[in-house]
């Protein structure tokens, strides 16, 4: 019985998590929309010749950091806003805020949990995410 029900409590949780991520994901669609991208579904294909080649900061921000950095979950700093980032760069410079992204600072884990991003790869993603910031 009480098994049973730690199993349903797991499982609500899950699926609220997922549900979640499902509209983080809509977000991030909304907001990358105007420059376009192989990963947006369905939308208008002008630039998706672009995007061929190596992963850019964008592409590697799509994929590790997005869930959290589009809407700003558990505090994420919100990517492209200047309010959230500037008093950070600041604080700490490019290189610190890309340290503590490799190391991993409060809720936000070490390296974004990307399992197959260099640290370089980080650094792509930060730029991409403090963009017309500073
Ligand atoms: C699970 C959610 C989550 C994911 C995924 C995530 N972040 Fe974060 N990130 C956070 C949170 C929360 C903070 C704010 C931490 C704090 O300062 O308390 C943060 C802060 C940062 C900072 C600022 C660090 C500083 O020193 O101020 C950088 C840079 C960063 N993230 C980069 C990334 C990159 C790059 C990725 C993808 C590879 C990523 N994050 C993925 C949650 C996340």
């Amino acid at each position: 019985m009480k098994l049973k029900q730690l199993i349903t409590m797991a499982v609500v949780a899950l699926t609220l998590f997922s549900v979640q991520a499902f509209e983080t994901n809509d977000d991030i669609k909304n907001r990358i929309k105007p420059v376009g991208s192989v990963h947006v579904a369905g939308a208008a294909s002008a630039s998706a010749a672009a995007d061929a080649g190596p992963r850019s900061g964008k592409d590697i921000y799509n994929g590790a950091c997005a869930a959290c950095h589009a809407a700003g979950v558990l505090g994420a700093p919100k990517t492209q806003d200047a309010g959230d980032w500037s008093p950070r760069l600041a604080d700490k410079g490019r290189d610190g805020v890309w340290k503590s992204a490799i190391a991993g600072i409060n809720a936000m884990p070490p390296m974004g949990a990307c399992g197959n991003c260099s640290d370089d790869d980080i650094l792509a993603a930060i730029d991409y995410m403090i963009e017309g910031v500073e």
